[in-house]
């Protein structure tokens, strides 16, 4: 399979962040997290700095949202620069969830969901047809530099399995805590878009490591 690597800039140093961007040329998506001090509890970087790294980068963002009611904000999002939006299936009613991807889809930008650790597979399934990404948190969110939970391997494995049924061109992406030790169990259970911020960021070499975290 064909692994992605979509390192977070939230381990980046954000007073450099466009130096911070450009030492991941090599990966595949830049993963920008969006968090509001209200769905999560802490609050990171909005709008205006999607819109400003959009011009510093050729890679797509992959802009996942940790905020309430994200059907908000969405087409903002899409405004910005952002390629991919994803959005917690925690975070509205469902009606709102289905709205906000429904206005991702009409932007003609890539849509998906998020799922919380505590969050079964099965609250997925009235959205995966609508889905281009499905992201499986593997810490809670809020922070980088969480340690990985390997209990959620088998929802990873159950998603897969959904989605192979009735939309198997959907990515599965995981988030918090993947590094070189943890990524073969990600891809193992089917994952095949990979999250990484401190693993990327820390490391000395980081298109060795985005490499090492590409095949493993
Ligand atoms: C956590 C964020 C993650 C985080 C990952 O809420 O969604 O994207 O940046 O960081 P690491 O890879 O350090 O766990
Ligand atoms: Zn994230």
């Amino acid at each position: 399979m064909n692994i992605k690597i979509a390192p977070s800039i939230l381990s980046a140093d954000f007073a450099n962040l466009e130096r911070d961007i450009r030492k991941i040329d090599t990966a595949d998506y830049v993963h920008v997290d969006i968090m509001d001090g209200e769905f999560v509890p802490n609050i990171s970087i909005g709008i205006p700095v999607v819109k400003a790294i959009r011009p510093v980068t050729d890679l797509p963002l992959d802009v996942h949202l940790m905020i309430a009611k994200p059907v908000r904000y969405v087409e903002q999002f899409c405004d910005a620069g952002a390629d991919l939006v994803t959005v917690h299936v925690e975070s509205d009613f469902p009606e709102n969830i289905h709205a906000a991807l429904e206005k991702i889809h009409a932007k003609g930008k890539r849509a998906g969901i998020v799922l919380k650790p505590n969050t079964r597979a099965e609250a997925a399934l009235p959205y995966l047809k609508e889905c281009d990404i499905v992201l499986v948190m593997t810490v809670e969110p809020g922070f980088g530099g969480q340690k990985f939970m390997a209990d959620m391997m088998p929802k990873v494995a159950q998603l897969r399995a959904m989605l192979d049924e009735v939309n198997p061109d959907c990515e599965l992406e995981v988030d918090g805590g993947v590094d070189t030790a943890t990524r073969d169990a990600c891809v193992n259970a089917g994952a095949n878009v990979l999250v990484a911020g401190s693993a990327v960021y820390k490391a000395s070499d980081i298109p060795a490591k985005i490499k090492a975290l590409r095949e493993g």
